[in-house]
């Protein structure tokens, strides 16, 4: 397959380039990217000499751009990645969010609905159902309820893609994940964050009673999902896709600290995230009996190799949290 990823540099994204190039999975992969804060060539470093690899930098609001690279480079997929992704920061500033989430998921939709790209795969999220009360657990059916600009810029995308569906039959395939972790996450999300501020003995800032409950998927289990869905999934049909290992934010945090061999008291309550989401569960049998698909990698073992990693990669660390990454933390927790 002729691939075209969007996003790949960030987290999720860079994972699946190199999982994809690994495992051949593409026979040419463009990845399409901006390289915003979150963004980082280090990620897919390994992948540059590739052949069959191009990286190209830009936006995908560019529409001209667009334009020319379906039409040199006649893509039989779409994995669209490339969004604006912290909860957090769509707190403090949803303007992105709505550009490139929505926006820019729109001028996707239309360049690939005027190549008639086979398959046009959006990586959305299980934030789009909102808090889900126990012991519920959402299914592709249950209704879209988002809580923060930056789900409610997901679902816009998610419902602007299956539109495309319904009334031009692009073949979108919408794709609802958990929370993701692994190596080369932006350590502004939970668990990246916690590992790195205990490896230098900061304070581990905790929202609210830190009894939120959050579901884990590792990055990798994630990408051969989207991989399953590409290849047998169903033009207009939704997939969850879970890690089916929920757990409260407190416990995960014990456990990265027991791991590293830190005292708990690191462990600092701040005030809540304004609008959080108390609990996010999803049912992933859809995907199962469509694809076979099972998530391979177990919480505990996913979360101490990727503890490894920070352990073995604090200049990577150090490089992305220096500059930009300073003055966000300041923002977002100064005031807590
Ligand atoms: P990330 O923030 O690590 O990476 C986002 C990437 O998109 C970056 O490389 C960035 O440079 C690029 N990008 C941003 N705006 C762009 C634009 N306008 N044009 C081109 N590139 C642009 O994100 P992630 O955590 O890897 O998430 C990837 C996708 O998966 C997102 O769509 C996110 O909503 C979804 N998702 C994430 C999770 C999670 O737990 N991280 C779970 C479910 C779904
Ligand atoms: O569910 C999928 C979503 O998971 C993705 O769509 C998002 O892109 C991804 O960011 C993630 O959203 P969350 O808001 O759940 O992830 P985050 O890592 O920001 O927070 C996880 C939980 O940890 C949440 O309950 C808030 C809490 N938290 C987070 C941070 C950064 C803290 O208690 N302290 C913190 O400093």
């Amino acid at each position: 397959m002729r691939l075209l990823v969007t996003g790949g540099a960030g987290f999720i994204g860079s994972a699946f380039i190199r999982l994809a190039l690994r495992e051949d999975w593409a026979s040419r992969l463009v990845n399409l990217d901006k390289l915003t804060y979150a963004g980082n060539l280090e990620n897919i470093a390994s992948v540059e000499a590739d052949p069959r690899y191009r990286f190209v930098h830009g936006d995908i609001l560019d529409a001209p751009l667009l334009g020319s690279l379906f039409g040199e480079e006649k893509f039989d997929a779409v994995v669209h990645f490339a969004a604006e992704s912290h909860v957090d920061r769509s707190i403090l500033g949803p303007a992105a969010f709505v550009e490139t989430n929505v926006r820019g998921t729109f001028q996707l939709l239309e360049a690939a609905r005027a190549a008639r790209t086979a398959r046009f795969l959006l990586v959305s999220t299980d934030e789009v159902y909102g808090s889900i009360p126990e012991p519920h657990d959402a299914d592709e059916t249950d209704p879209l309820n988002p809580s923060s600009p930056y789900s409610a810029s997901k679902a816009g995308a998610d419902l602007l893609a299956l539109s495309y569906f319904t009334t031009f039959g692009t073949p979108v395939l919408v794709t609802r994940a958990s929370n993701n972790y692994g190596p080369f996450q932006f350590p502004e999300k939970l668990i990246p964050l916690m590992i790195s501020n205990a490896l230098e003995d900061r304070p581990l800032p905790i929202y609210g009673d830190g009894l939120q409950v959050r579901d884990w998927l590792h990055a990798d289990d994630h990408c051969r999902a989207l991989n399953a869905v590409l290849l047998h999934g169903s033009p207009g049909e939704i997939y969850n896709v879970g890690g089916s290992r929920a757990l409260p934010n407190r416990e995960v945090v014990e456990l990265i600290l027991d791991t590293l061999g830190k005292p708990r008291s690191l462990m600092t309550p701040v005030t809540d995230r304004p609008g959080h989401d108390r609990r996010y569960a999803i049912t992933t049998e859809k995907l199962q009996k469509s694809t076979g698909w099972q998530a391979q990698i177990p919480f505990e073992q996913g979360l101490r190799d990727t503890i490894n990693w920070y352990r073995a990669n604090t200049e990577w660390t150090a490089r992305v949290k220096s500059g930009e990454y300073r003055s966000y933390y300041e923002r977002n927790y100064s005031e807590r």
